[in-house]
């Protein structure tokens, strides 16, 4: 089938990728030239595992093109994805749809015959009758529909998410746009990936549940990680004894310095303010979102704690910037106002990261960036964790110890042993683990 993909940012990237890989023809369009001669030379945009291979592997075949030009990438596309950023309007967290909205004007003018347009991007309930309304309005061909395919890929496993997900939602008015996104998604229907066909509004609605209720089980377990701390209780023990259990799941359990990223952030705010229009009340989500900035807020004051109360004219070594592992992506990391926070209260901080010093070198300001994760360790009065890349899990905590000028770990992400760190000489604080050396809590409980 030939596709348009209007969109090279993270997920229209990934999904045209993807959709060329099912053997689909694909013309990937984005309005920065930069970008779209990058991607024509095989160069990615964005630090993605896997994603180079997969883009030049279908551009090769020839079925994977990209275009600044709209016209021409829409040519003869039956159907036309909608992946334009939908970021948090300045001011009141609603999802700006600007990008949207002029993508799907110039589309309106440039089909020369009928189409379905799919959003891929988070776009609030109600979104895709305003598209079905400027289409109209613009005169795109008679039998143009619109239908909403929300994305539910992670960062970092986005290729994997998208060829195995857990399930396809399509929301769609007409049979025609039903057909078609069948079609689209044939190969993965044939591997069983259960494929829910709803109304649009339920579609675009249940993108935002979904990463609102992840959302949730991050603060609720970051809560219950700050009340493992104050009564001697260990937060991974408690995650496990509740996630075995089938009705809670064990995924996104894990206790950490607050979620980030491009979606939870933007996506529950966003949900607050449909909310908000609609006159229903949301207090669950609203209290997450308090509870996530309260959390990241929080995080400078656990490393002047290790340090004694105040992080004045010390050195802290910073392990990891990116809001996740493998992924370069900085936005709403909660390593920003926790290296903002200890920088204004007169810390140094030096920092490593794997893939992400580049994007940190336009967010942070006198920070020293260094090129491996020992390096960060020199003269250090404390290492803190905040992402945990892999890589930093097989460090040598001798090694570290050795480097360094004091002997405190903070780890934001339970990345160590606390007795296997004890042993090295560290003081260890991680999230939601008794607090003070193993043996003396060993002891007490005897
Ligand atoms: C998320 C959703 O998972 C995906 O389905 C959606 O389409 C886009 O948003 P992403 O933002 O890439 O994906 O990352 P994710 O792995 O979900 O993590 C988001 C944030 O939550 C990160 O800051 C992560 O560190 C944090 N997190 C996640 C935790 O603190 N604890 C957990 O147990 C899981």
């Amino acid at each position: 089938m030939r596709i348009a993909m209007i969109g090279t940012g993270y997920v229209g990237l990934v999904s045209g990728a993807c959709f060329a890989d099912f053997g689909h023809d694909v013309a990937c369009v984005d309005k920065d030239s930069s970008k779209i001669d990058a991607l024509n030379d095989g160069r990615m945009p964005i630090w993605e595992p896997g994603l180079e291979g997969l883009v030049k592997a279908n551009a090769e075949r020839g079925r994977l093109t990209f275009t600044t030009d709209l016209a021409e990438g829409v040519r003869g596309a039956e159907a036309v994805f909608i992946a334009v950023g939908t970021p948090a309007r300045r001011g009141d967290g609603h999802a700006d749809l600007t990008f949207v909205f002029a993508a799907v004007r110039e589309l309106a003018k440039a089909l020369e015959s009928p189409a379905v347009v799919i959003t891929k991007s988070t776009v609030p309930v109600g979104t895709g009758d305003e598209i079905a309304r400027i289409l109209k309005q613009e005169g795109a061909p008679a039998g143009t529909s619109v239908a909403s395919n929300p994305e539910f890929l992670r960062e970092g496993a986005a290729i994997a998410d998208f060829k195995h997900p857990d399930r396809i939602v399509v929301g769609a008015e007409d049979e025609q746009a039903r057909e078609v996104l069948r079609e689209i998604y044939r190969p993965l229907f044939l591997n069983k990936a259960p494929i829910l066909f709803t109304g649009r509004r339920t579609a675009e609605l249940t993108k935002y549940a979904a990463n609102a209720f992840l959302a949730t089980k991050i603060s609720f377990i970051n809560e219950i990680a700050d009340l493992c701390e104050a009564v001697g209780a260990d937060v991974q023990e408690v995650a496990r004894g509740i996630g075995l259990d089938n009705r809670i799941g064990p995924k996104f359990l894990h206790p950490g310095p607050g979620y980030g990223g491009s979606c939870f952030p933007k996506d529950t705010l966003a949900l607050l303010q449909t909310a908000e229009q609609a006159g229903v009340d949301q207090r669950i989500v609203r209290t997450v979102v308090e509870v996530n900035d309260a959390r990241k807020l929080g995080m400078a004051a656990r490393v002047a704690d290790a340090l004694g109360g105040s992080v004045k004219g010390k050195r802290i070594g910073v392990l990891g910037l990116a809001f996740k592992p493998n992924t370069d992506d900085m936005r709403d990391a909660p390593s920003i106002p926790l290296v903002n926070a200890l920088i204004e209260q007169g810390a140094e901080v030096t920092a490593f990261d794997p893939a992400a010093m580049d994007q940190a070198a336009g967010v942070f300001e006198g920070i020293n960036f260094v090129r491996d994760a020992y390096s960060v360790a020199d003269d250090a009065d404390v290492l803190v964790v905040i992402t945990e890349w892999d890589e930093f899990r097989g460090l040598d905590l001798d090694k570290l110890a050795a480097r360094m000028r004091g002997r405190s770990i903070v780890d934001l992400r339970n990345v160590y042993d606390r007795e296997e760190a004890e042993r090295a000489g560290f003081d260890y604080r991680g999230l939601g683990r008794p607090v003070g050396p193993a043996t003396a809590v060993r002891a007490a409980a005897e």
